[in-house]
């Protein structure tokens, strides 16, 4: 946190809907900024399906440049059918691998919160949804996402393929380590996920958590598999605190664990590497949803997953935790308020419910933003 300061934001607004969800966070930014009194000099760079129109390649290396150089990176969402082709030598997902990669963003932090005013937007029932608060910590740059070999290879019995899983001690341990610096900070439950009895990677990735176990005495930690921990999410949500795990798990894990908070469209996402800015860590700021195609350009986007992560780029990389905070507690009253964009509306209505697009949801957002808005927790607890 800078009094006055002008931070320097690079945006990547993506594909379908990332372009919108983009414009609304910016301007939930900008009316914090001027209610906490910082502003922003945000650059945008063309990147994804739009990178590959523009550029002929999901993200030019000088555009992953100028994000290192930056204070932070905002993005929306990228990919889209006119760049389906599984075959085609470019993808637009390699923009996110790119950044994420490029810029040693291991971890990859996401909260799912369950606002109690939503509970009838979850299929799942609302007593299991009590309290839920946790936080799934998922490894962003190794495992299969970035293993070697990874590709089809012809032999003669016909068409085969090859990915690789792969963890250095290294990887696992950095981002475990993390993990278990959240929890203290939280309710001191670590639960660990892996695939132990099957794979490798996994029984390395138990070591390591045994052995970092003795530095971190005050927190409960504990091993889950990947499968009965799918079941555990769903049947008994609120017994989580911090879960952390592997790359592929973890995106697996966070989709399935957003059906708590109403839609896909609320949840936030902030990955974080080691490296230090002049106000705090370097941060790539996204939702956890991708780019929607077929509700593109009609004002139907839920901005909340966006705007909740331009409240973590704020506590992260800004070290605004009172902006972070207040904008927090702007959402949390838009939703009390009853405002709904179409992913949350219940099918029957409800008694007191504003059905609002990107647009309206964002300014109802915004006229709730208050300086000495009533943050329901402390700033640090928030996401930590
Ligand atoms: C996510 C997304 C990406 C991922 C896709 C778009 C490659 O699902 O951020 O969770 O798998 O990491
Ligand atoms: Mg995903």
């Amino acid at each position: 946190m800078t009094a006055g300061a002008t931070y320097r934001v690079a945006t990547v607004p993506g594909d379908g809907i990332g372009p919108e969800v983009i414009a609304a966070g910016r301007t939930a930014l900008e009316a914090v900024g001027r209610a906490f009194g910082f502003a922003f000099e945000w650059t945008e760079i063309i990147a994804g399906g739009n990178g590959i129109d523009t550029w002929g390649v999901a993200i030019r290396p000088e555009d992953v440049e100028v994000a290192r150089g930056s204070d932070a990176i905002y993005l929306g969402a990228v990919g889209g059918p006119k760049w389906d082709n599984p075959n085609a030598p470019v993808r637009p997902e390699q923009a996110l691998f790119a950044l994420r990669g490029g810029l040693d963003l291991f971890a990859n932090l996401r909260p799912v919160r369950v606002h109690p005013a939503l509970a009838a937007s979850s299929p799942v029932r609302p007593e299991l949804l009590e309290g839920v608060d946790m936080l799934i910590v998922r490894e962003l740059t190794s495992g299969l996402y970035f293993g070697k070999p990874s590709e089809e290879r012809s032999f003669e019995g016909g068409r085969a393929a090859i990915d690789t899983l792969w963890y250095t001690e290294a990887q696992i341990r950095r981002v475990v380590r993390l993990a278990f610096q959240l929890a203290q900070g939280r309710r001191s439950n670590l639960v660990s996920v892996d695939k132990a009895n099957v794979l490798a990677t996994s029984r390395l990735w138990r070591k390591v958590v045994e052995e970092l176990r003795p530095e971190f005495a005050g927190v409960e930690v504990t091993h889950q598999l990947v499968d009965s921990c799918a079941m555990f999410l769903v049947t008994r949500p609120a017994s989580f605190d911090v879960l952390v795990t592997e790359n592929m798990f973890g995106d697996i894990l966070s989709d399935e664990a957003s059906v708590l908070a109403g839609s896909l469209g609320m949840l936030p996402s902030a990955s974080l590497g080691e490296r230090r800015t002049a106000h705090g860590l370097l941060g790539l700021y996204e939702p956890i949803h991708g780019s929607a195609p077929t509700i593109a350009g009609q004002d139907k986007a839920n901005p909340v997953g966006t705007i909740m992560s331009g409240a973590m780029l704020l506590r992260w990389s800004l070290g605004e935790a009172a902006a972070a905070a207040s904008l927090e507690a702007a959402v949390s009253a838009t939703l009390s308020d009853g405002f709904r964009t179409p992913d949350l509306m219940p099918a029957a209505g409800g008694p007191g419910l504003t059905a609002v697009g990107t647009r309206g949801m964002l300014a109802a957002i915004v006229d709730r933003i208050a300086i000495t808005g009533a943050a329901p927790r402390t700033a640090a607890a928030q996401d930590r």
